[in-house]
Order: C-alpha cells, then structure tokens, then sequence
C-alpha cells in the first residue's frame, strides 16, 4: 500500500525535485492532448495537480488514470516539478504537479449525489448535504472550519490550564436542572418509571465542584436542551464550561476578557483592547435589547414627557397603559439621520405593518425640516417640536420613527427596528469586533401565565451584593450579579455570582414559588452542599458554536458543527429521531401514547 509522505494542498515549488506519495480523492479529471491526463487530488490540506503521461510517467498509466471517477480514493507516487504550463494561482499548491510514476485505487466510489467543491455546495440544498454529510464534510470550507474549531478549543486548553483551571467531566444522566429550556429525559431500564435528564447545562456539578474544593474548573461540553432549532441555537450545541472559586464579578470578567483577548490574538493576530460594560438597564432603554450591537450609533430615546404634553390620542393612550409586569407605558423614537432621504415611504409603511408582529399597533413617523415637523403626526408634536428636536439632536433631513406602548412593547419594537435599519440602510461595518459586558440584570422577570417571578438567568444567581435588602420587599427592581458577554449583537456568553449560603439560596427558590419541601425535593443535593462549606464562586459558560461562528464569519449554526441536527431536531444522516422496537420499550417500561411513524 503507498504509504503519504505528504499533504498536497501543502505542496510549494520547494518541494521540486522531490519523490514524494500523496493520498487522497479524486477531485477532477481532464484529458489535455498529447497524451496527458490530469488529476486533482484532494486531501485535508487542499488540492494538487498531478499528471499521467510524461516521458517518465509510463503511458499503461494514462490507460487507468482514465478509468478514475470523481471521489475515487487513490494514492500516487512521482516527482514533483513545477509546472510546465505556468502556474495556476487559484490553487496555493499551483506553482507545481506530481509527474506519477505509480497509482494505487484504493477504493472505487459510486457517482456522489453531491459534489465536495465550493461552486456546486452554493446550488445544492442543505438537507442533502446533511444527509451526505461525509461528503460535504470534504468541502475545503468545510475543513477550514473544522480546523478553526479545533483551534479554538485547544487556544481554550491552553489558557484556561495556564490559569490553574482543572479539567473535570460532569454526569450526562443526571436530574433535571432548569436552565429554561425543556430536558431530554432518558427511561431508566433498572428504575421502572423512573428518567434521567440529559443536562441542558452543567451548571449544578460545576458550584458543586468548587464545594469540593476544585476551586477552578474547566469543561468542554455538550449541553441538550429540548427547544426549537434556529439559525444560531441548536438542541444540542456545545459550551465552554467555567467556575471559579473566591471571586467577585470583576474577577470573573478580567479573566474571561483575557481569554478572548488571548483567543483574537492566536486567531486574528488582534488585540481587542479593554471591553466596555454596560448595565442592562442601558442596553435596554438605549438599544431596546439585552445584547446590544454597538458597532453603529442608532439610539432609542425615551420622550414620555414630551409626549405628555401633546394632544395626539396615540400617545395618551399609550402613557395610561400598564403592562403585566407593572410598567407604566411610553412613548419610545429612534433618530434616523438623513432618514428622509434613505428612506422611502413604502419602506416605512412596511416598516409600519412588521412591527406589528411584535404587538406594536403601529409606527408613527415624523419627517424633521428646516422648518420643523413635516407628516401626518406633525401638527400632534407642534407643542413639544423644539424639546423634541433638542433632545433628538435633530437636523432637517432626520426622520423619527416612534413606539407608542407598553415598556415591554415599544422596547422590544425599537430594539428590532433598529437591527432592522442597520441592515436595510446597511450602516454595520465589515470587520468590527465589538465586544461587550452587559451586567446588573434583574434578579427575576413576572411570568404572567404562571402569576410569578421566575429567575432571569437562573435560580443560582446571586443577587449583587448590595440587593439583598430588596431581595423580597421588591423582588422585581432587585438586581443579580449575572453577566453575559456580547458580540457585535450575539450572545456569546453568560453567567453570574452564584448563591453560597444555603439561606440565600432557599430565599430565591421561595421567591420563585417553590415551597421548601419543593425545593428539597428537586434541589435537596444543593442545599446540602451549601450546607457543608461552599465557598465564594461565580463562573460562565460560552457557547462554542456560536464562537466559532463569529470567527468563521457564518450565520448559520450548522456550518460549524461536524453532525447538526436540522430545524426540526432530525439528523438527516443517520436517520434520528426513530421508532424504536416494542421489546425495548417494554424493556424500558414505556408504552407510546401515539403509534409509531411509518417508516
Ligand atoms: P446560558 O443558558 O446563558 O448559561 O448558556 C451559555 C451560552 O451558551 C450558548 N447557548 C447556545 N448555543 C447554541 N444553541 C443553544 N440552544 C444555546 N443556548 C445557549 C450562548 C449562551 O451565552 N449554566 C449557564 C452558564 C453559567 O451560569 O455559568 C448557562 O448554560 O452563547
């Protein structure tokens, strides 16, 4: 068998002269006249040239490199020259070929339903590549992104351990722990009627680590989450997993700023300097989202007493609201410079009516002039045209779009809008990184359905230090010391001060309506630990796939995960989610409510 010596995307002009054996697919292949026949042979490295049919590569050779098919798996042996006929510099290994003196079939392939080059993957379906995944995978992209994976975690290795973090795996069986989302749960065979839960996150083992005196932990890890598969989430994605003992939020969010920091500069030879923070509140009222993109300067303005003061029914009626949670409403605008003129009138109308979809009833507009307000709502703010323009900064040319509603409507509104208008009006820069620490977030958020408080980040969540007087008496201003770290708009990170004292922690489990028999229950292992000397611990967990996302430029999960699962959970590859036979289930001691799909 011919064993590799080397890879041929690496081949380079040094390498002229060399007798060397690559091994690998048959990418194309083309008769050239004069006896010649061309190979392009791919490896993981990329593509190289070689050729049948020189004076010392034997003619015989010509006859069975002719029967070679695309995807076939070959080896090959020759010398390297540079090439005759120049080089061809969209390869990186084009400045030369391999003249093959000896060809090894190591396996036919049958014709590939799809075809491993960049130009056909942009025409084909993504459920195809899905099921072929093993030859999509061949995509030099597709390589690239992998390699960068690895990249990653291993920069990720590298920091965490040079920082004294332990690397230490955590139970996938385990009880369910909330993280908001639905569990997978897995029948016990030895429990009858009893299930494990996959764990949507590691959350409890790593505080119950730092109980154990591990004092930094590290992990690697796949967390499962029952919820609908979108463009940046999946059901089971991966995190970079990290708890730290002894530490305040400013220790956590020094050393995980440097390990960013740390992987820009191995990644992008870039140094992202010191990242900002801003407190939720912020994010929310200036940029209507909890993680905001701050790579282009659209605001939101709170002119509710402004509008106070017009006589315009949209706005009064809004200003009288409450919502659920016991917000007062607003009226909310965004400034739009030179809007007038980069916007059209039918691009705000439809502005207009998409805005509903998040409950707004609509989307005032105001045109700003030399000689003030100019549209339908124009004569509605002549009594407040110089606050308001004062306030806005406004110049003529400027258009201002307004949300007229609950907090939470016109919040969320704007929030959109405002992604919205730095698409259409494309004002978001190429090549920014800007990251961003958002903290001080509320403790917990009012559940209308459930008529409770449930915790933001999660029920571990420390309040900050100086909240816990508020803790009951006004659980919804109190704040948490949770943290999540954003980038260029996406949350790429999230985690907090956890609870140490057992006190504490029934407090919160009260608050969220769980009684303390309830809480012994689900949590009893908890409150043991912290029972039993738990220490000072925060920590944080990263989604990896999205990190890589960012690095690789996607914005489509599954190109950075080797085996995705598609929008509706399935792994087309493999075939999963699938009926499984009557004497497993029983075996189990589960019987399906439904009968089983046809297969
Ligand atoms: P959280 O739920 O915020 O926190 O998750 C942390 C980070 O994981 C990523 N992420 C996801 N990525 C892909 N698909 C998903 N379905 C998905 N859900 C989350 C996000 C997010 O910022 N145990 C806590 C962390 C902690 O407190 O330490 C947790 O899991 O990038």
């Amino acid at each position: 068998m011919l064993k590799r010596t080397h890879f041929g995307g690496d081949l380079r002009s040094k390498h002229a002269g060399e007798r060397i054996t690559l091994c690998g697919w048959v990418n194309t292949c083309r008769e050239q006249g004069r006896g010649l026949y061309f190979v392009d042979i791919r490896d993981k490295q990329g593509l190289a040239q070689v050729v049948f049919g020189t004076e010392s590569s034997p003619p015989e050779l010509v006859e069975s490199a002719r029967s070679l098919r695309r995807e076939d798996v070959i080896g090959v042996t020759g010398v390297v020259r540079v090439r005759t006929g120049g080089a061809n510099p969209k390869l990186a290994s084009g400045e030369v070929e391999l003249v093959v003196e000896k060809l090894e079939v190591f396996n036919k392939a049958e014709a590939p339903p799809i075809l491993p080059d960049e130009y056909e993957a942009d025409k084909i379906g993504e459920e195809i590549r899905l099921k072929y995944r093993y030859i999509d995978l061949r995509r030099p992209k597709m390589q690239s992104i992998l390699r960068t994976r690895s990249r990653i975690t291993k920069a990720t290795r590298d920091y965490f351990a040079d920082h004294g973090f332990l690397e230490i795996e955590t139970p996938l069986l385990i009880k369910s722990t909330p993280e908001g989302a639905r569990d997978f749960v897995v029948p016990s065979r030895l429990h009858p009627g009893s299930w494990y839960a996959l764990p949507q996150s590691p959350q409890l083992f790593k505080q119950i680590l730092m109980v154990a005196g591990c004092d930094r932990y590290l992990q690697i890890c796949r967390c499962l989450r029952d919820e609908d598969p979108r463009a940046d989430r999946q059901a089971e994605f991966s995190q970079i997993d990290l708890e730290m003992s002894f530490v305040d939020r400013a220790d956590v969010t020094s050393m995980m700023g440097g390990f960013v920091a740390h992987l820009w500069k191995e990644l992008f030879a870039t140094d992202i300097g010191t990242i900002p923070t801003m407190t939720w509140a912020d994010a929310m009222s200036r940029y209507g989202i909890d993680r905001p993109d701050t790579r282009f300067d659209l605001f939101i303005e709170d002119v509710s007493d402004l509008a106070a003061r017009c006589d315009f029914q949209v706005f009064q009626q809004a200003l009288a609201l409450r919502s659920p949670a016991g917000r007062g409403g607003v009226v909310k605008c965004i400034r739009v410079p030179g809007g007038a003129s980069t916007l059209t009138r039918k691009m705000t109308d439809g502005y207009g009516e998409w805005v509903k979809t998040f409950r707004a009833g609509g989307l005032p507009v105001a045109k700003y002039t030399a000689q003030g307000f100019e549209s339908g709502i124009a004569k509605f703010l002549a009594p407040i045209a110089g606050d308001l323009a004062a306030r806005l900064k406004l110049e003529a040319g400027d258009l201002v779009l307004f949300a007229a509603d609950t907090w939470e409507i016109a919040t969320k509104t704007l929030g959109e809008l405002r992604l919205r208008l730095a698409s259409d009006l494309k004002l978001i820069p190429e090549g920014r990184w800007n990251f961003l620490w958002v903290v001080d977030f509320p403790m917990f958020e009012w559940d209308d359905d459930g008529k409770r408080w449930v915790a933001l980040h999660h029920p571990f969540t420390s309040p900050n230090p100086d909240q816990f007087s508020i803790l009951e008496s006004d659980p919804g201003a109190c704040l948490s010391a949770g943290y999540d770290l954003v980038l260029n708009g996406s949350e790429i990170a999230g985690g907090s001060i956890r609870i140490h004292r057992m006190d504490v922690q029934q407090r919160v489990f009260n608050l969220i309506g769980l009684t303390d028999e309830e809480a012994q229950s689900k949590f009893g292992f908890l409150l043991s630990a912290l029972r039993h000397g738990a220490p000072p611990h925060g920590g944080i967990a990263f989604g990896l796939d999205r990190l890589v996302m960012h690095v690789v430029g996607t914005d489509n999960i599954r190109d950075v995960i080797a085996f995705p699962k598609t929008q509706s959970g399935g792994d087309l590859m493999i075939e999963a989610p699938s009926p499984i036979a009557d004497d497993q289930l029983r075996e189990l001691h589960v019987r399906s409510a439904v009968p089983a799909p046809s297969a």
